[in-house]
Formats: structure tokens, C-alpha cells, sequence
């Protein structure tokens, strides 16, 4: 990460923390490594993606289906999904100060790639062949252990009492798509579902993750957004060339600037992959994978079928025809989506005389309050009267904010920094004429509107 970028990353982590947006879970006990809180701004941007992430996939496509499934699984789910066996990061302690380090970051912060599927052996390999250039993030020193593999399940104790498979280990769960699979006949049997069709959720994932940095973008207790579209095997290519395309253009209608996107396809596939691309976002410390798109064949279903004995092949109502269906995943975090996000709308713009402002320019639907309103003065009950009645009319169908602190300039500030896209101030014109002056938060322009004629104007524009 250049000066730059480290500056940028810099001033997010610092603007989260100061504007309620994002908070380092457990602060007054000195923090919790990759652990985050959301703020009250932050949970109203969280919601706001999630919920068009959720009109995209969902609302828009009437052939996809949504799910909530629990944390909690059989721990069989996580055998047959290849989770208990594989899913694991190269793990190296240093040997001075015991700090664990992920081998493949510290051969990518020399240059060298090291890819998802390679073996212990041949990351060992690499981790020989360049020990003098692979130095330990905290003391420095360039001396680690042998690499070994680390499994990133998250184990709990949940239920350890009586029956058989209550004695093998419980986990959180490491993916939510887990979750669509194990209830697919269940969504067949109940929602009047016919292949092609998909299964969308949002929920929690939790994962060992080696190395706590880059802020939301790697935590150990994350959000995921997944579909999983079940597909007859023949249409697989045009499926998922059709998701790829989707997905790139929901990112530029989240309003993403284009030049900050870009694909990576995987050579090396991991276990359940038989098409794998990455849309790459440009966080501040450079181009890194935001949202996964897999063409998992059967893996998935046949694999629960042999784990559970229950057979979850589909028969094709108009030809008869029986198969496994294949799943086409896409897959983003919500975290990720945060990032990004921010990223893209943080601006600092220079307003000439030496003056500046922090503007979050974002999308008006991810923008945590919708309106700001103020009364132009607070010891004016007057005013401030008005100005409660014209908050209490809109707070019904936009989140608004009612601020009377200081004056306005600083609370156009406040607003801008937020991301409010409108302030609507309520002045002695109000009382006179029944007017209020809205002001727009990228153009900065004010204009005189009627108070009978908000809410039009806000259908319109929000
Ligand atoms: N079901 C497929 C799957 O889970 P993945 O590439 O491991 O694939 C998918 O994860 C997405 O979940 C990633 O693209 C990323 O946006 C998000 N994600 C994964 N690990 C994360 C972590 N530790 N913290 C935040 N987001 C994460």
C-alpha cells in the first residue's frame, strides 16, 4: 500500500469511528482483532444495501426465492460440504515473537503469488525459497515456522449432550450458502418453484481468519449475500455468462464508478469450482476480490445426497427428465459492499478561500438519512414549532434527521459528511409565505419550495 492509499484507509478508518458509521467491537475492553460494530449511520448504510441487494435479486426476478436458515447446522452439512477437510489458509508463526502470519499475504506483500489451491508442501516450498524477504508483521524479523494448514471453521460447543452426532464438533457457520442447499427440497416441495430457479439469502458467516487487517474487508464475524441459482446442467455456460453480466451492472446502478471495478478470473479452482470470477473492487489498498461468481456443477447437491441419504435430484415436470441440478453462485459480503461503497462516495472537495468539506457522495437509496431538518434558529419556538411539524410529516416515509445545533453552515456540513442528499431549513419566509429552502448536498444549490409541494418533490427526487 503506497503513501496515498495508506492515507485514504486512514482517514475512512478515522471518519467511520468519528461519525458513528463503524466501531471496533469491544473498545473498552481494547478491542477485539477483526471484530466490528455498526454504528447508528453504519447500520442504516448495512441495512440500505442489503435491502437493494435484496430488491435486485429477489423483488426483481420472479424466479428467485429468499431464505432465512439458522447459524446452526447438522455438523454432517460441513463434512459433505468439504469445510472440515478443506477449507483452510497457510498458517506460519514467526519465530521470535510467535506472531501467526497467513504465508500466502506475506509472499503477496513481496510480489509473489501464492494461489488458494496449492498444498502445504509447495507453499512450503515458496516459503523456503524467499525466507529472506518474508519479514514478521509485528517484531520484523525474517524467521517463520514450517507452514501448516489452518482450518477457518468456527468450532462451538452448542449441544454437546446426549445423541451420537452430538458428539462430533458444532461450527458457525462458514458459508450461508450451506444453508440454500440443505433446504432446496424444501423451497422445491413448498414455493412453487420450476428449474431454472434461485435462492437468495443474507446472514451471518464466521470464519478463523488468520490475520486481522484491512479493516471491514477480512473479519472473523461477517455478512454474506448470497444466491444460488439451481439450473439443468446443458444451460450452465449461458446462465452463468448471464449472472456475470448482472452482477457487474448492479454494481454500476449501486452507483460504483466503473474505472474502480474490474474482473479476476481464477485459474486454480478451489474444491467445489468449476467456473470461478471475482468482480475486484479498488479499496484503498488496491484492487481486491469483492464478489465471488462460481459455477459449482453438482457438487453441492450430490454431495449432501450421498452425506444425508436423501436423494435431491430434480424431475422435470414436462419432459420427465431426472437430474442434479447445478448451482450458478454469486456471492458478495455485505462488509465488502460497506467498504466499497464509502470508498466510492468519500470525497473531500475543495471549496476555494482555503475552505473544504467531506462529502459522502452517496446513491440516494444507500444514504443513511434521507433529509435533514432545521429550524433556522433554535431559541425561535416559533421556528422550531414549524420545523417539527414539516420532520413530523416526512419521518413517516424517509429517515430524516431534526437538527437545531449551531449554525446552519455546520449543519450542512454535518448533513454532507452523512451522505444526506437533502436539508430543508425552515426560516421567517416559512412563517410568511409557507415556503422552506431545500439544499441540494453535491450541487450545494438552494431552492425555495412550498410546503405543500415537499412531498411531490420528494417522490421525485429520493
Ligand atoms: N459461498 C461461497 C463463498 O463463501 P468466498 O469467496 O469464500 O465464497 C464470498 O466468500 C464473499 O464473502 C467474498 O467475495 C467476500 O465479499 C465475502 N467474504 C468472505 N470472507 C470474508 C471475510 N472474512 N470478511 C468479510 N467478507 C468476507
Amino acid at each position: 500500500m503506497n503513501e496515498k492509499n495508506n492515507k485514504q484507509m486512514e482517514q475512512i478508518v478515522a471518519f467511520s469511528k468519528r461519525r458513528g458509521f463503524i466501531f471496533q467491537s469491544s473498545e473498552i475492553y481494547g478491542g477485539f482483532a477483526a471484530v466490528y460494530d455498526y454504528g447508528s449511520y453504519g447500520t442504516e448504510l448495512s441495512k440500505n444495501i442489503k435491502a437493494a441487494w435484496w430488491k435486485a435479486m429477489v423483488q426483481e426476478n420472479e424466479n428467485i426465492v429468499g431464505l432465512d436458515s439458522s447459524i446452526f447446522m447438522h455438523p454432517k452439512v460441513w463434512e459433505a460440504s468439504g469445510h472440515v477437510s478443506g477449507f483452510s489458509d497457510p498458517l506460519a508463526e514467526c519465530k521470535k515473537c510467535h506472531t501467526r502470519a497467513r504465508v500466502d499475504h506475506l509472499l503477496e506483500d513481496v510480489g509473489i503469488f501464492a494461489d488458494e489451491k496449492m498444498t502445504e508442501e509447495e507453499i512450503n516450498g515458496l516459503l523456503t525459497e524467499n525466507k529472506e524477504k518474508l519479514t514478521c508483521p509485528k517484531c520484523g524479523q525474517k524467521s517463520f515456522s514450517e507452514a501448516k494448514n489452518f482450518n477457518l471453521l468456527v468450532q462451538s460447543n452448542l449441544g454437546n449432550f446426549t445423541a451420537d452426532w452430538e458428539k462430533e464438533p458444532t461450527y458457525l457457520r462458514g458459508e450461508t450458502c450451506q444453508g440454500i442447499y440443505i433446504n432446496y427440497k424444501n423451497i422445491v416441495d413448498t414455493a412453487r418453484v420450476k428449474i431454472p430457479f434461485g435462492i437468495a439469502q443474507i446472514g451471518k458467516a464466521f470464519r478463523n481468519e488468520i490475520t486481522a487487517r484491512q479493516f471491514i474487508f477480512r473479519k472473523r464475524e461477517f455478512e454474506q449475500m448470497e444466491l444460488q441459482m439451481f439450473i439443468h446442467p446443458d444451460d450452465a455456460a449461458d446462465v452463468y455468462e448471464q449472472w456475470r453480466q448482472k452482477r457487474w451492472q448492479y454494481y454500476l446502478d449501486l452507483g460504483l464508478k466503473e474505472e474502480n471495478l474490474k474482473w479476476h478470473e481464477h485459474e486454480n479452482l478451489v474444491f467445489y469450482a468449476k467456473m470461478a470470477w471475482d468482480i475486484e473492487y479498488k479499496f484503498p489498498f488496491g484492487f481486491k476480490e469483492l464478489e465471488g461468481i462460481h459455477y459449482r456443477g453438482d457438487y453441492d447437491l450430490s454431495t449432501h445426497t450421498k452425506y444425508s441419504g436423501v436423494d435431491l435430484s430434480y424431475r422435470d415436470p414436462q419432459t420427465n427428465e431426472k437430474y442434479v441440478p447445478h448451482v450458478v453462485e454469486t456471492s458478495v459480503g455485505v462488509d465488502r459492499t460497506f467498504l466499497a461503497v464509502l470508498t466510492d462516495a468519500f470525497v473531500e472537495e475543495d471549496l476555494g478561500e482555503g475552505k473544504s468539506r467531506i462529502v459522502l457522495k452517496l446513491p440516494k437509496n444507500l444514504a443513511p438519512v434521507k433529509i435533514a431538518v432545521f429550524p433556522l434558529m433554535r431559541n425561535k419556538p416559533e421556528l422550531v414549532k414549524k420545523a417539527k411539524e414539516i420532520f413530523d410529516a416526512l419521518k413517516s416515509q424517509y429517515m430524516c434527521e431534526f437538527d437545531d445545533n449551531g449554525n446552519v453552515g455546520k449543519r450542512y456540513r454535518r448533513q454532507d459528511e452523512i451522505g444526506t442528499p437533502y436539508c430543508v431549513t425552515i426560516d421567517f419566509d416559512t412563517l410568511e409565505t409557507g415556503t422552506v429552502t431545500v439544499r441540494d448536498r453535491d450541487t450545494m444549490e438552494q431552492e425555495k419550495i412550498a410546503i405543500t409541494d415537499l412531498e411531490k418533490f420528494f417522490t421525485e427526487n429520493l
